[in-house]
């Protein structure tokens, strides 16, 4: 796991932008793991600039999304359908066709959460974006997860509703369940970034960097994962123990 710490969210975004920008670079067609959330917005915004520019092109590239809230519309302006096709697929200029979200409408939901972890298991996933909330959860996969999860559909915790009710007329308006990546799912991507900015996500973030392998903290299982780069801004690295290394790599100065 390599810690890049940079002092502003911009930084932080452009580091973000560059690690998947590398990715396509070397393989046009890569298949991009897409997290909603305001954390990867700054990364997603850095590189429409690219795309923009004309100096990157995603037109061959597909997506997946990590999750999705049961028993929103698709159309509904709060789901994550919208958000991604609002936040990547418009302006980063990709085939709409090739961006695929958990379908939390499904009349049969085990099965279309079955249907999609097959879809990615079949493409792979080149680099997976997260965020992290701020109880540790990567997806929707809430403190408590089993490390093998597969796509499924999981119960929300309050803490998460909570956080999440700012998009909600009212916290009652909050789905309580999610189709959610598991944990298994996430950690067979080839390459992870994680972002996290602020100090709300400090202890997810040290928790998640120097504690112990924990369902207690679902983001634990990335130590587990042999290519993950946590991007952070000094808030959210704020309690890591090594943070006075600001943005040097972490893993090789532990090593050294
Ligand atoms: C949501 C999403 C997660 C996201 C997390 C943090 O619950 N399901 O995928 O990483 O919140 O969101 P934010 O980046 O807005 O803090």
């Amino acid at each position: 796991m390599r810690v890049v710490v940079l002092p502003t969210p911009a930084e932080v975004g452009e580091a973000a932008a560059a690690e998947i920008a590398a990715v396509v670079a070397e393989r046009p067609d890569a298949v991009l793991g897409l997290a909603t959330g305001d954390s990867p917005l700054g990364a997603y915004t850095a590189l429409a600039r690219r795309v923009e520019r004309g100096e990157l092109d995603l037109s061959r590239a597909s997506g997946f999304a990590l999750d999705e809230y049961v028993g929103l519309d698709p159309a509904d302006p709060r789901s994550y359908r919208t958000v991604i096709d609002r936040t990547v697929t418009a302006p980063l200029r990709m085939r709409p066709a090739a961006v695929r979200v958990p379908d939390g409408a499904a009349a049969d939901l085990a099965a279309a959460a079955e249907e999609y972890e097959r879809a990615i298991e079949e493409s792979g996933v080149d680099i997976q974006v997260l965020g992290i909330g701020a109880n540790g959860h990567i997806g929707f996969n809430e403190p408590g997860s089993a490390f093998a999860t597969h796509t499924r559909v999981v119960e929300l915790s309050e803490r998460t509703r909570r956080d999440n009710a700012r998009f909600f007329p009212a916290l009652a308006d909050v789905p309580t369940h999610a189709v959610t990546q598991g944990l298994g799912t996430i950690l067979r991507a080839r390459r992870i970034v994680l972002v996290a900015l602020g100090e709300r996500k400090a202890e997810a973030v040290r928790a998640a960097v120097e504690g112990p392998l924990s369902v207690e903290c679902p983001a634990s299982v990335l130590q587990t994962h042999p290519d993950t780069v946590l991007v952070l801004d000094e808030a959210a690295a704020a309690r890591l123990d090594r943070a006075g290394l600001q943005s040097r790599d972490l893993a090789s100065a532990a090593q050294a």
